[in-house]
């Protein structure tokens, strides 16, 4: 028999996205295209390729109902849908607390909403995070550590804590936005206080794990992509990419009806239904069904 997942999944996409105004003056962050989707379609897919079906999105006041015009109650794509207002951005714990009766007695996992995952062997990876028992966060080597959290590793090679944006970075493993948590996140969230910043930080969170030696990190090898879409740059760079590989292999990165064609939530007439809808290129991607799609 197969081991059902009793877990589920929050995007969290709210912040003030100031680093990327005037882009962000006016729209959430995680609305902006990544080529040819919507950013928060890339962390959706991927909590849909970890086999993910019910699903929380945070985001402001402001915000909300754009993600819901977008993405409705996910009926049409296999999922649930469920949405939250965060009034205002006090920090990524914060999801746990928001989210508290959404997650009831499951397994949680938050993913941030501009966080980009790319990879051959990632869905294996996130199968079986999402059905283990374990508390799991990911790191990946970068050259600029110092913009994320970091990773502390002691000369027995553990992980002895995570810092906030360092100065001077203890490694160059970078803690990406998407952490596994057994349902006690939402008792442990409680011991949290607001940091200098007002906000419930995630880092802080992941601290009391790692105190308490019950939080495991694995590093993503190269074999994948976690890109980063916080600037200017980088935000061009994740369009560049997907660009590449989906006009270089005909197939979409990070869709989330063809996820859930694959999942087997939608059969052959409702994908194909949802690719005449679209007259345009999108459309046209998703339309190829083969063995490899
Ligand atoms: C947040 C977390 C940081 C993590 C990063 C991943 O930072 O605080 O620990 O490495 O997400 O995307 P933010 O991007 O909100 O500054």
């Amino acid at each position: 028999m197969k081991k059902k997942i009793d877990r589920c999944g929050i995007i969290l996409a709210g912040g003030s996205g100031t680093r990327l105004a005037p882009i962000t003056q006016s729209i959430s962050k995680q609305l902006l295209p990544v080529y040819n989707k919507p950013m928060i379609y890339y962390p959706l897919s991927t909590l849909m390729t970890a086999k993910i079906r019910n699903i929380l999105i945070i985001s402001d006041p402001k915000n909300i109902n754009l993600y819901k015009d977008l993405l409705g109650n996910g009926k049409h794509i296999g999922i649930k849908l469920n949405y939250k207002v965060q009034k205002k951005p006090r920090g990524l714990s914060e999801a746990f607390v928001l989210g508290k009766k959404f997650i009831g007695n499951r397994k949680v996992v938050l993913i941030l909403g501009d966080n980009i995952f790319y990879g051959d062997n990632l869905k294996e990876k996130l199968i079986k995070a999402a059905s283990s028992n374990e508390n799991i966060i990911f790191g990946y080597r970068v050259k600029d550590p110092q913009r994320y959290g970091v990773a502390k590793i002691n000369k027995k090679g553990r992980l002895e804590s995570i810092i906030e944006k360092p100065k001077i970075s203890p490694s160059n493993i970078a803690i990406t936005g998407m952490y596994f948590y057994n349902n006690d996140v939402v008792k442990k969230v409680t011991e949290l206080k607001y940091s200098k910043r007002g906000e419930l930080e995630i880092t802080d969170l992941n601290n009391i794990y790692i105190k308490n030696n019950n939080l495991n990190l694995y590093t993503l090898g190269s074999e994948t992509a976690w890109l980063d879409t916080g600037t200017f740059q980088s935000l061009s760079d994740a369009s560049m990419f997907v660009m590449a590989i989906e006009n270089r292999t005909g197939k979409l990165v990070s869709s989330p009806e063809k996820i859930s064609y694959l999942n087997k939530w939608i059969n052959k007439k409702q994908l194909l239904s949802i690719a005449k809808s679209y007259k345009n290129d999108y459309g046209e991607k998703l339309n190829i069904i083969d063995e490899n799609y």
